[in-house]
Formats: structure tokens, sequence, C-alpha cells
């Protein structure tokens, strides 16, 4: 029997989708027969007794989730997400230098220093990258820092904002789309695929409107239903990150594909498994492993509600409960996605 330690915080425990996602995967590990525990941040001194760590925790180089995926690495604990990732996806102008490297899709994209912010450089921007023009300030996430500028003034006054946080601002062509592909790619294997539907407020898949936060709605697509193209192309972009777990963000416009961004930490919370039904088994039999291929989904009619109530507060099992009004086998599913504890 093994020992999976699954990290958390407190702020992961804070919704209930969250808190219904991590008591599933504690009972997939179980039912695989490994003692499952939740470690917290002053826990961390049991690390490196586990057999495997999965961080459920928003991930960054300067906090704890961090320094847990280190002493992991350091111990020889097999770690998801591993210190590596994390670091380059939490930094936009590290996360497209790999994407770059390996020639994977992405806008055209341009690499703006602080020094060089002016009008002249602004109107040279949007000659070459059109109009409007997408900004983001490198470490954004929940599309917190990703804004969109039709003029050179609208350009400046946002560049200076995002400059306050950092020396280099990312400056791309804007691509219009009314959904994200996520394709969740694990040690260069797929383990879902699903759609994240823009709300009509807004081009981000979040925004807040008006004082009120907006949410994209989140399909779960069954991988016969996704274009291989997009498959293959959230593969190749995970890969270029690493051989961990990763959320790809993909959009199409005029018959291209375009990798938006590749997250580390995806959220798992949202409905993305209900056509994968394995996602938790495939991930804790990779970090018992070391091999994603070695647990097979199986293909069956199970599905997996929405979260649910008694899951929240542990009281059932979190395993599938059947609906009366189940969806048929290769529908896609819909769950209201709420990102702004993670
Ligand atoms: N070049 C782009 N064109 C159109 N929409 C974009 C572009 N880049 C990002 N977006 C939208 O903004 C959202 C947030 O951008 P992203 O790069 O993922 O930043 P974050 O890390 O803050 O989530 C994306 O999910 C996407 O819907
Ligand atoms: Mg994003």
């Amino acid at each position: 029997m093994s020992r999976l330690g699954i990290f958390v915080n407190r702020q992961t425990l804070s919704s209930s989708p969250q808190l219904t996602a991590l008591v599933k995967c504690r009972d997939a590990g179980e039912s695989m027969g490994h003692t499952v525990e939740f470690i917290f941040p002053v826990d961390i001194k049991k690390i490196p007794k586990l057999d495997a760590l999965f961080i459920r925790a928003n991930t960054d180089p300067m906090n704890t989730t961090y320094v847990a995926a280190k002493m992991a690495q350091m111990y020889g604990v097999p770690v998801i997400d591993d210190p590596s990732s994390i670091q380059i996806c939490a930094d936009k102008i590290n996360m497209y230098m790999h994407l770059m490297k390996k020639n994977v899709s992405i806008p055209r994209t341009k690499f703006l220093k602080k020094k060089e912010l002016d009008a002249g450089s602004a109107c040279q921007l949007f000659e070459e990258l059109g109009t409007p023009l997408v900004l983001k300030e490198p470490s954004t996430s929940f599309s917190v820092r990703v804004e969109k500028v039709s003029s050179v003034l609208e350009l400046l006054k946002i560049a200076k904002r995002f400059f306050k946080l950092s020396d280099w601002i990312v400056v791309q062509e804007y691509i219009e789309s009314r959904f994200d592909w996520r394709i969740g790619v694990l040690s260069g294997e797929l383990l879902y695929a699903c759609r994240y539907i823009i709300p009509s407020e807004t081009f981000k898949i979040q925004a807040s409107v008006n004082g009120h936060i907006v949410y994209c709605d989140v399909e779960s697509v069954p991988a016969d239903q996704v274009p291989p193209e997009v498959i293959e192309l959230g593969m190749a972009a995970g890969n270029a990150i690493g051989s961990g777990m990763y959320g790809v963000d993909i959009k199409e416009s005029n018959g291209k594909l375009y990798v938006i961004e590749v997250n580390d930490n995806p959220s798992l919370e949202g409905g993305e498994d209900a056509h994968y039904p394995g996602m938790f088994r495939k991930i804790i039999s990779y970090l018992m492993t070391g091999d994603a291929s070695c647990y097979r989904e199986e293909l069956s009619d199970q599905v997996y509600g929405p979260p649910g109530f008694e899951d929240e507060y542990g009281l059932g099992s979190a395993t599938t409960f059947a609906q009366a009004d189940a969806p048929v086998e290769n529908e896609v599913y819909s769950y209201k996605i709420d990102f702004s504890e993670r």
C-alpha cells in the first residue's frame, strides 16, 4: 500500500466544487488501495515520507506550493506539479518562449520592455499585430491582468499599469473565438477535453463586469468529438513545458489553431471529468507508477454528476451518482465554473 499526499490550503477548501473534487480524488486513491491524506502547509515535513504528492492548491514559485514541490523532488517523491512546470507556467514570457522553441502555434506575440514603451512603439505594435491587441502582465492568472486594447492611448494606459508589476509585458494579436478548448494533458497523453465557453459580456473566460464576476461555462467533450489536431496541439504544448499535468487553452479561428496558454495546476473541479470518469485514477496511477498509459479509461456509461452537497461534507463517497436524467453517452455536459479561489 502506498501513501498519497494531496497538498491543499485554506483557499482550496473554500468552495464546494473544489472540496467535492478533492474528496473524489481521495476516494479514487483509496479505491486503488492507497492511503490518502491531505497535506496542509503546516504538515510540509510529512512530504519525505510520502510515496507521491499531488498539489491541489494555487501554485506559484513564491508560495508554499513551490516549496512543497521542491521538497518532494529533493526527496525523490513523485510530484504533480513539479517545480520546473510551476516556474515556467507562472511566467508567461518563459511559457511562450518554451512554446516558440518547439514551434507550437501561438498567436503572433511580442514581448515589450518597460524602457521601450512610447507612442511610437505602440503604433508599431498595432501595425504589426493588428487591432485590437491583447496585453498580458506575465504573472497573471484567472484572466486578472489580461486586457484588450484598441488604441495607442489605451495601450499606453494599460501597459503602464502592468509595468508596475513587471519589466516586460506580453503583446499579442487578438484571436476571436466563442470558446477556448481546454485540453488536459498528463505526461504527453490526453487526460480530458472540454470547452470553456466565453461569457458574452467579455472576451476572457472570467472577468469582472460592472463590479460582479462573470464565469465561463464548462462543457466536457468526449475525446472522439474533439478534432484530432486540437488534441495533438494540446499534447505538443504540454510536452514543450514538461512531462507533468497541464491544462492547455487553445483557440480556433479561421481554420487555424493557437495555444493561448499552458496552465500547470489546471482546474479539475469544473466538470472537466464528466466524460472522463477515470481522470483522478489516471493521475494517481501516473504518480505511483510513472506511466500515464497504465491506467486505461474504462469507457463505461458511468457518468459523474455535478458537484453535490453530500460530497462537499464528506458524507457519501465522491464516486459517481446515477442521475435519473443522466445525459446519454457522447453528450456534452455543461457546468458553470468559478475559478476565483484557485
Ligand atoms: N490573444 C488572445 N486573443 C483573444 N483572447 C485571448 C488572447 N489571449 C488570452 N485571451 C483570453 O483571455 C483569457 C485569459 O488569458 P490567459 O493568457 O489565459 O491569462 P491568465 O493566465 O490570466 O488566465 C483566455 O482564457 C482567453 O479567453
Ligand atoms: Mg488562462
